[in-house]
């Protein structure tokens, strides 16, 4: 093997293992990392698809696509363009992407530094709103990848937020999705994923409540003094209902995130709204024309001075990267 081959090996090695750190469904961590010869394959990993939450398989490839947005941006931070091929192979459908080491670039670190400080911020944030420059920013992000941002006008909160709690309701009388979050927040220390009480927060007065998890035990992250009155809630929207829309989706909420993240911002998904097929339908309606929502984010100023969210845990590279073929 050249010299040349092994350093663009070792790139796109190192670009996969910062892509652990990617936000995925209830932390399933969907993905495998495959290196084979001067690229790295990554493949949706579908023992760890949700039956009830995600039956087509919608959010797992959003998943997917976060992992596959951190590793382009660890990419950049080494100097380098990522040279991807989305969906390479219809015969394998979870083949997400095939990805290589492109053009050199000059190195870029403002999104990398992020992948490390990212967090799934569920505590009500400040009362001070993201500006519209901010804004905007997050709306190019989302762009780059094709996909719309639509932050959600005070004409339309009444009924998104009804639109949230009604999913809630909905995920919390069906036993499907009940023992999705059963099974996602009882993982064992060895296992490294699934969601924990250290991140979430107790139920506190809000406009917009936090997924409900069901926990066994108490959630332990203290809500903190925000109220949630500068939260903006924002839809990821596709124009079409295909597995390459809902990896470009995943894609752009890495980019918004990280890019936010970057901008002392800090979010949470909601995707009840999504799941529950009656609510999904209804917010595309009540959205009007932006497309069909993939995922919604509440996204906000935290609280001044509020310690960090504790990071939560990751597989290792042993278990997630390996040779082709297994
Ligand atoms: C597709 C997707 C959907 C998610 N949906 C929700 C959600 O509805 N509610 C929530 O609180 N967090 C949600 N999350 C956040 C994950 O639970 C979180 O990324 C994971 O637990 C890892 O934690 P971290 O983001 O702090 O690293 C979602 C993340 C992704 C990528």
């Amino acid at each position: 093997m050249t010299q040349h081959l092994r350093a663009e090996i070792d790139q796109v090695a190192e670009a996969s293992i910062a892509a652990l750190r990617a936000p995925s469904i209830l932390n399933t961590q969907p993905w495998r990392w495959r290196l084979a010869g001067n690229h790295a394959e990554l493949w949706a990993d579908r023992s760890r698809q949700l039956d009830g939450l995600d039956p087509d398989g919608r959010l797992l490839l959003l998943s997917c696509g976060t992992a596959l947005h951190h590793a382009t941006v660890a990419l950049l931070a080494a100097g380098f363009a990522a040279d991807i091929a989305r969906l390479p192979d219809p015969a394998r459908p979870d083949l997400v992407a095939r990805i290589r080491q492109g053009q050199p670039c000059p190195p870029d670190n403002r999104l990398y530094r992020s992948i490390y400080r990212r967090r799934t911020d569920r505590r009500p944030f400040s009362d001070d709103r993201p500006s519209q420059a901010v804004l905007d920013e997050l709306r190019a992000a989302a762009e780059r990848h094709g996909v719309h941002l639509h932050v959600v006008r005070d004409d339309q909160l009444t009924a998104f937020a009804s639109a949230v709690a009604h999913a809630g309701d909905v995920e919390h009388g069906d036993a499907r999705f009940r023992d999705d979050l059963l099974t996602w927040t009882t993982r064992t220390r060895e296992d490294r994923d699934g969601v924990s009480a250290r991140s979430a927060v107790p139920a506190v007065r809000r406009t917009i409540a936090p997924r409900d998890f069901e926990l066994a035990r108490p959630a332990a992250l203290d809500p903190g003094p925000g109220t949630d009155r500068g939260t903006v809630y924002a839809v990821l929207a596709v124009d079409a209902e295909e597995p390459a829309d809902w990896v470009a989706a995943g894609e752009a909420l890495s980019d918004v995130w990280l890019t936010l993240t970057a901008g002392g911002l800090a979010a949470s998904p909601i995707s009840e709204v999504v799941e529950v097929v009656a609510v999904r339908v209804a917010l595309r309606r009540l959205l009007g024309g932006v497309g069909h929502p993939a995922i919604a984010l509440r996204v906000g100023v935290p609280v001044d001075g509020i310690d960090p969210v504790p990071a939560s845990v990751r597989r290792s590279g042993t278990d997630t990267i390996g040779p082709p073929g297994q």
